[in-house]
């Protein structure tokens, strides 16, 4: 835990907006205005998609893990939560996201404990969580997939994204390489999966259940990733 908080660390001193979304390259690139856009898209497309699966959340308190700079805290304060609270284990990041977010809604939050110990249990309407948990050894991903679950609220929502496993020539070949080498291919940001299946009996165990698996693109083109539609049954 320690290697991720120092990593996030250095990324979000040195260009925080690009490391949690590299659409626009590399150096200080983005226009703020156009990284908030593009969280609040985001966020519609995501209640569009709750709503077509017929699951309407509460529009109290949303947790954004692994916030960033904010992008996806700023869009679900903007799609009308009461309250939203961006959690992440970067001060850099948080500092972005404390200068960019101007929303008295939105509070940001550091935690650097494998526990989510900043977030009380039963108290979140909606989980959110995007590009975050693929760059974290398995054991932790897992185990704040069972911290959401308890942090939920009863009939409470949690939607995060995973990739499954690397896909095509270039992804799998790129599993071969030396870790020292991946790493600097990835600039950095580790990448890992969990098969489906893993995951959705993860979900249950924990008190969770799937109401889907989505297609994601989140990772990137060269991993199989998804977004999963979850309910807290408390
Ligand atoms: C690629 S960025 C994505 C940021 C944001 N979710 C977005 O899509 O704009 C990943 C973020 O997850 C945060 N993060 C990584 N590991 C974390 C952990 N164990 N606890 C909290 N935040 C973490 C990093 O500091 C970084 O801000």
């Amino acid at each position: 835990m320690i290697g991720v908080a120092r990593r996030w660390t250095q990324l979000g001193d040195t260009d925080p907006m690009w490391a949690a979304l590299t659409d626009a390259g590399r150096g200080g690139r983005w226009d703020p205005a156009d990284f908030l856009r593009t969280g609040r898209r985001e966020i519609d497309a995501m209640l569009s998609l709750l709503d077509r699966r017929g699951l309407t959340p509460k529009m109290g308190t949303a947790l954004d893990f692994g916030c960033g700079p904010g992008r996806l805290s700023a869009g679900l304060a903007a799609a009308g939560f009461a309250r939203v609270i961006g959690v992440d284990v970067s001060p850099t990041m948080l500092a972005k996201a404390r200068e960019i977010v101007d929303d008295e809604r939105c509070e940001f939050v550091h935690d650097e404990g494998t526990e989510l110990a900043s977030v009380a249990d039963d108290s979140i309407d909606l989980v959110y969580c995007c590009r975050v948990l693929q760059h974290m050894p398995t054991e932790l991903s897992h185990g704040y997939i069972r911290h959401f679950l308890r942090a939920a609220a009863p009939g409470g929502l949690v939607v995060f994204q995973l990739p499954a496993e690397p896909i095509g020539l270039v992804g799998g070949a790129m599993k071969a390489l030396p870790a020292p080498v991946l790493d600097r291919l990835r600039a950095g940001m580790e990448m890992h999966g969990t098969p489906t299946a893993a995951v959705t009996r993860l979900i249950a165990e924990a008190g969770g259940v799937t109401v889907s698996v989505e297609e994601d693109r989140s990772a990137g083109p060269r991993w199989r990733s998804h977004l999963y539609v979850v309910r807290a049954e408390k």
